[in-house]
């Protein structure tokens, strides 16, 4: 097991790297469905930008960083794998071996591969398979230099906001297609898991799963019931379904997934916020707004909810590591707190017993939010979209006191 506790930042490539024209989220962007008209376009500029970027990590003092790869330079037509693209994550992850930074590597985050897209995406019989041949293509040649793999990100998130609420890419709504992606997500996962295993037994593997804090908006017991189907449906059966290896609803009825028992090495925690539920005749339930305060990105500033998301993910009983945790606010007026906060809730969770393998903040940089696109302020470095030139924020200098061990 791992002896040092790893602090680090995340990202995702799409969010950063720039110049990814080739996948699901940028045909979406041309159809102009980016907030303020955006697109990913060069983004940070991090295909070229790097190796400054782990600078900048590594001014924070962390000592682990979280990236992810993007398939559609990989594989940019189906079954062709680009040398160059495989080689430039190759010279990231040795890269940051000789910096001594734990590399943290998602292997899907978000987008797909035009090709698969017009095929059909995650919907397609043939996506575990596709997922599959991409793992294959490079986890052996990655696994030198990895040990804590991540398969999929937030796959509840993309088949709620991709298939039930239709605003993420391909803008379905339809609660039986949302719970048919969620079971292909498991296959995918499953078959992944397989050849990291086989190629570093040693590695550990999950997926990274959006925990909100759901409750219930009144004590009424509608309310509670549809609070608590909610609560199963999006925070627990996906991560259930990782270790006992049976559907659930909404992605099916208990029949068994082959080689996806046991699946959950250590549970990828994203944690960024509260949402209340209340029942509703019409579609079960529905999200109540309270008058509470809200980051930029209309979220509740709830970090309080951050120890029992922690205590919910623990019942699995794995490790855990808070693969994200962050807040959109461009003038860092409420970070600070929201990081201290978030972070004496890890302590809180570590002094009771539960094992936590380290902290990963949500973002090293502001960058391409999805659907918000620039308008979301994540960074602890804040980003000027024109020039590129990345300042640290506040936020920055405590975060990086608190890597250091000074908080
Ligand atoms: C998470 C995503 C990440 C980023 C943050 C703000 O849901 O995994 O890519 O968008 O939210």
């Amino acid at each position: 097991m791992e002896k040092r506790f790893l602090w680090g930042t995340a990202t995702a490539a799409h969010q950063i790297e720039g110049g990814n024209r080739n996948n699901d989220w940028w045909e979406w962007e041309q159809l102009g469905h980016i907030k303020g008209g955006g697109s990913s376009d060069i983004a940070c500029d991090s295909w070229n930008r790097w190796r400054q970027d782990l600078d900048l990590a590594q001014e924070l003092n962390t000592n682990a960083y979280r990236f992810s790869l993007e398939w559609s330079r990989i594989e940019p037509e189906e079954g062709r794998f680009d040398p160059e693209a495989i080689d430039h994550y190759r010279e990231m992850l040795q890269e940051m071996r000789r910096r001594e930074m734990e590399p943290i590597l998602t292997l899907h985050h978000f987008t797909i591969p035009l090709w698969l897209a017009h095929k059909g995406g995650y919907e397609h019989p043939d996506f575990p398979a596709y997922f599959e041949r991409f793992c294959q293509n490079v986890v052996p040649l990655y696994a030198p230099y990895v040990r804590y793999w991540i398969t999929i990100n937030e796959p509840n998130v993309i088949a709620a906001l991709g298939y039930l609420f239709g605003i993420f890419p391909p803008g379905v709504q339809s609660f039986s297609r949302c719970g048919r992606v969620l079971k292909q997500f498991l296959l995918a996962h499953a078959r992944a898991y397989r050849i990291i295993k086989n190629a570093a037994p040693q590695s550990l593997v999950s997926v990274a799963i959006n925990v909100q804090n759901i409750s219930p908006a009144s004590a009424s017991p509608l309310d509670r019931l549809a609070a608590g189907l909610v609560d199963q449906f999006y925070n627990r059966g996906f991560l259930k379904a990782m270790v006992d290896g049976r559907t659930r609803m909404p992605f099916g009825w208990g029949s068994r997934i082959p080689g996806l028992a046991n699946t959950l090495d250590y549970v990828g925690l994203n944690y960024y916020s509260r949402i209340f539920i209340g029942f509703r005749l019409r579609g079960g339930f529905a999200e109540v707004r309270k008058a509470v305060p809200r980051s930029d990105m209309d979220q509740e500033i709830y970090p309080q909810g951050f120890y029992q998301a922690i205590r919910q993910v623990a019942a699995y009983k794995k490790p855990i590591l808070i693969t994200e945790s962050g807040i959109a606010d461009a003038r860092d007026q409420y970070r600070p707190d929201y990081l201290r906060q978030v972070i004496g809730g890890m302590r809180q969770a570590m002094q009771e017993g539960i094992p936590i393998l380290g902290y990963l903040h949500w973002s090293l940089m502001d960058n391409f939010e999805w659907n918000e696109g620039y308008s979301q302020k994540f960074g602890l470095y804040e980003m000027d979209f024109t020039t590129l030139e990345r300042k640290p924020r506040p936020s920055a200098q405590l975060f990086r006191a608190i890597c250091s061990g000074e908080h």
